[in-house]
């Protein structure tokens, strides 16, 4: 039995706004969003068997939270709580965001003294990007429920407004939050999830780009060639999966996060997912168990 936190798995999923409204509209059997649900039924079985005492969510803030104004990298949530942001249409009716003040502060003690210039962010209301991760792995929630199930430590990175961060980068900041949680001299049992993307393009002549083979093999590559896939350049997410696919260097954070990265053996791949369309994109999803922790 462990003594210190462990990373026991990490989530992948996109995080399209239209996939919150269908399910606080109660849409999720039409038609044209039922193949879309039906891909994360068996995720939230895997979540109610594999449930953890804490999440590091890795997202991206819309210009919600923040804006031009000024512009963080990487910003750790310490806070104790985290309200659904305004969006333009009211708030989502989801429950508040609860953190983990405790291994937040560990993890920023350790992944600053491993030199990585952490902003970090004591107030934020949290968009899209971090509830609706949640609500496709946790499901429906009562509103009026005092918080998620499980408490989550934001990490928001910039994805959009360049200079954004390399893949390698993000790679190495997994790495380094490893280290961080597996420091923490209390045996919880931490997720990180990566979450954004997949290939999609919001605006301009090519609105509407979607990369089937590209985002498959990205997964691919994300499963067995992690350090290689770190290696890519940016024009090649935005050539080949648009100008919003960058978001999918996020992912990387995550699996820089698992233990074959530190000298482990590999993931295993739990499930893998992959639907067109969603709104304006392809949605990826990808759940990886590090191998001591295999539930099957
Ligand atoms: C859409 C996708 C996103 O990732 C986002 O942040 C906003 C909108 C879309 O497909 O509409
Ligand atoms: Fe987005």
């Amino acid at each position: 039995m462990s003594t210190h936190a462990r990373i026991t798995a990490s989530v992948y999923t996109s995080h399209v706004p239209a996939i919150g409204v269908a399910m606080d509209q109660g849409r999720t059997q039409d038609p044209y969003w039922q193949p879309l649900f039906a891909g994360y039924e068996s995720s939230r079985r895997w979540m109610d068997a594999n449930r953890p005492d804490a999440i590091v969510l890795v997202y991206n803030d819309h210009a919600n939270a923040f804006s031009l104004d000024m512009i963080p990298t990487f910003a750790l949530g310490t806070a104790e709580r985290y309200e659904p942001a305004d969006e333009g249409w009211g708030p989502r009716a989801v429950p508040p965001v609860l953190g983990h003040g405790e291994l937040a502060a560990h993890i920023a003690q350790s992944v600053i003294q491993q030199d990585f210039d952490l902003t970090l962010i004591n107030r934020m209301t949290v968009d899209h990007g971090l509830t609706v991760p949640l609500s496709l792995m946790f499901g429906p929630q009562e509103p009026a429920a005092p918080s998620w199930p499980v408490p989550v430590i934001p990490l928001a990175v910039n994805v959009v407004q360049y200079p954004v961060p390399s893949g390698r980068r993000c790679l190495q900041l997994g790495q380094a939050i490893r280290r961080a949680v597996e420091s923490f001299d209390t045996p919880l049992n931490v997720q990180v999830w990566g979450t954004g993307g997949m290939s999609h393009q919001l605006q301009g002549p090519r609105a509407g780009l979607i990369n089937r083979e590209w985002d498959q093999a990205f997964m691919d590559r994300l499963i067995a060639d992690p350090r290689g896939l770190s290696e890519m350049p940016h024009l090649d997410y935005v050539r080949e999966a648009g100008s919003e696919g960058i978001e999918l260097v996020m992912w990387l954070i995550a699996r820089g996060a698992m233990a074959d990265l530190d000298g482990g053996g590999a993931p295993r791949v739990a499930h893998r997912f992959y639907h067109v369309p969603a709104s304006n994109t392809a949605v990826g999803h990808l759940i990886l168990e590090n191998p001591d922790h295999a539930t099957a």
